[in-house]
């Protein structure tokens, strides 16, 4: 009011100070007293002390330097914005709380308020407060027009303009976003009630997106109660009641669940501890770690989609009609993630008519080859040993495709596997053929079937592709390209396979059993399969830290245990 005043009498007396004196002391006076005020009530009221200041000490110099006086006479509204550029930037300079501290303390929670993050995001503010401040002095001395009634009306409404619609829209959505993406760090919390007021502050809009969860957390112990927090849209509602209808239920005591929320007890290792209980959805635990820490503290070290450059063989729709299945793996159906994708695979197959012969190589006696060549010279395609691979070799010629199945055993196919293709040295003539790519290869010595098509299945404890199955993958790929007959249809990596099993990865293992049925159905309806659910079937869905601290997590709770077969969930198919 007071400066609206000064500004008023400067405009009324054109500037002639002497005609003013008076009325100029009677404001500086109320505005000494409104100081002395603020001041002895400890009011937090910057915005007072900005703006009455520099008015006080423009209306002291109209007395005591009357140079000065005059110039702030004459320039009363940057002199108004002047003090509010210093509101906003002394705090910051000399390290008290800034001016937005206040003003937003009252939209969070104290465990919010209280934190050095949120004292950081209010200095960044008032920063920018400060630099919008300072261009509405630049925008209230630009010269607008000559008429000087003009001038004043446009040089007082231009700044007030940018400010509103400038400082509005970043007062609204700027704290929101830097809460997000400025350096944070995690708070503690010191109960369950207070993260619980603070989630919601805290949800990353990034990781959120397309979440539609309800999580409900059954606590015992020091803070006994249910309470819910339901993330949609982006946002997220804490309440202390039940839901109706949680997708995940976390059951535990108050004093474990907040450790696992402040980070002093890994959640992973809690849980396969079974120090905490979870009913329904257990996908969330994967993801509701990085959920609510700020967005540098993220585990952002994830992995890329598999590249999926190789040109695999199609074929017509209709050709595959029979298959069968080589399943070089030595575990049972219960436990290998490798038999598991086969069998998606040909449940699809089926579900599309084909007929499948599935062939676990472990229950059939296959002897080493003796590199004799004996099937090569004197009893062409014949072998010496006349075990079970005499029956399964025929199997093999008469397939329209071949699924060589094996878990990666030492970057490559187990001993299994590779005893069974080394047998397969019977279907080949010694001869040499030169294809036009420049491959040397044998020629097939049975080749009534014409063209014929392979997948390959393999399921691998590390979590990446590239690398870790070069040498299986190889193998496979110079087995296309070196046979005259035998084409490379499709091949299924499933990575990060040990942990899979875990409750967690449920949605992972159901999309792997999904990608691996539509392999097997349109292998037989269309020729071909689809590069994107081989693509599916590789992510495996966890950053390269999570991976580290899940894997060792899960061997850790095995060590010294009666074994694996018997404490790993096996796998339902
Ligand atoms: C002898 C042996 C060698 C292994 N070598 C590798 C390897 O080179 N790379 C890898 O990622 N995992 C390796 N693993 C882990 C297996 O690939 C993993 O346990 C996989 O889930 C096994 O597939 P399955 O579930 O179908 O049996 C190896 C496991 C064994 C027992």
């Amino acid at each position: 009011m007071a400066v609206i005043a000064l500004n008023v009498l400067a405009q009324v007396a054109r500037y002639k100070v002497d005609m003013l004196m008076p009325y100029i002391l009677a404001i500086a006076s109320i505005l000494l007293a409104n100081l002395f005020v603020a001041f002895f009530h400890k009011k937090k009221d910057y915005f007072a002390f900005g703006i009455s200041g520099v008015a006080l000490l423009g209306s002291i110099s109209v007395f005591l330097l009357p140079q000065i006086g005059q110039f702030y006479l004459e320039n009363i509204i940057e002199g108004l914005y002047f003090g509010m550029f210093l509101m906003a930037i002394v705090p910051v300079i000399i390290k008290i709380k800034p001016f937005t501290f206040f003003i937003s303390a009252k939209d969070y929670p104290q465990v919010i308020v209280n934190s050095n993050n949120f004292l950081k995001l209010n200095n960044l503010m008032s920063v920018i407060w400060a630099f919008l401040f300072a261009l509405g002095i630049i925008f209230t001395a630009i010269p607008y027009a000559n008429d000087e009634a003009l001038q004043t009306i446009i040089a007082t409404l231009v700044p007030i303009a940018f400010l509103i619609m400038v400082g509005i829209p970043l007062n609204k959505y700027l704290p929101g976003y830097l809460m997000q993406n400025a350096a944070g760090e995690r708070i503690v919390f010191s109960s369950l009630a207070e993260a619980g007021e603070a989630m919601p502050y805290g949800l990353s809009k990034e990781l959120s997106k397309g979440l539609d969860t309800v999580v409900q957390f059954e606590m015992t112990g020091e803070e006994a109660g249910i309470t819910h927090l339901n993330i949609k849209d982006q946002k997220c509602e804490y309440k202390q009641e039940a839901h109706p209808n949680p997708d995940t239920v976390i059951k535990a005591d108050s004093g474990i669940w907040l450790d696992v929320m402040n980070n002093k007890l890994s959640g992973d290792k809690a849980f396969l501890n079974k120090m905490f209980e979870v009913e329904g959805d257990a996908t969330i635990l994967l993801i509701f770690h990085d959920l609510f820490t700020p967005k540098n503290l993220q585990d952002i070290a994830r992995y890329e989609p598999r590249k999926m450059a190789y040109d695999y063989k199609s074929f017509r729709p209709g050709q595959v009609k029979n298959i069968v299945v080589f399943d070089g793996g030595p575990r049972s159906k219960k436990f290998s993630k490798t038999t598991f994708m086969a069998d998606n695979f040909v449940a699809g197959a089926k579900s599309a008519g084909a007929t499948v012969d599935y062939i676990k190589l472990s229950d059939h006696k296959i002897r080493h080859c003796s590199g004799c060549y004996t099937c090569w010279t004197k009893t062409p395609g014949e072998c010496i040993y006349n075990d079970d691979m005499t029956e399964l070799r025929k199997k093999y010629r008469q397939a329209d495709l071949v699924i060589f199945a094996s878990p990666l055993y030492v970057f490559s196919v187990t001993g299994i596997l590779k005893d069974f293709m080394d047998r397969l040295l019977p279907v080949m003539k010694p001869y040499i053929l030169l294809d036009e790519k420049g491959h040397t290869k044998h020629p097939d010595r049975f080749p009534e079937k014409g063209e014929q098509g392979f997948v390959v299945f393999s399921a691998a404890g590390f979590p990446e592709v590239e690398h870790n199955f070069d040498g299986l993958q190889g193998m496979f790929r110079l087995w296309d390209s070196h046979s005259e007959h035998m084409h490379l249809m499709g091949e299924f990596f499933m990575t990060a396979a040990e942990i899979a099993v875990q409750p967690v990865y449920a949605n992972r293992l159901k999309l792997i059993a999904e990608a691996c049925f539509n392999g097997g159905k349109d292998v037989v309806e269309k020729g071909v399969i689809d590069k994107k659910d081989m693509q599916a079937v590789s992510f495996p869905g966890v950053t390269r830290t999570r991976f580290q601290q899940e894997a060792d997590n899960f061997w850790e709770t095995l060590d010294g245990k009666a074994g694996y077969l018997k404490e790993v969930p096996t796998l339902n198919t």
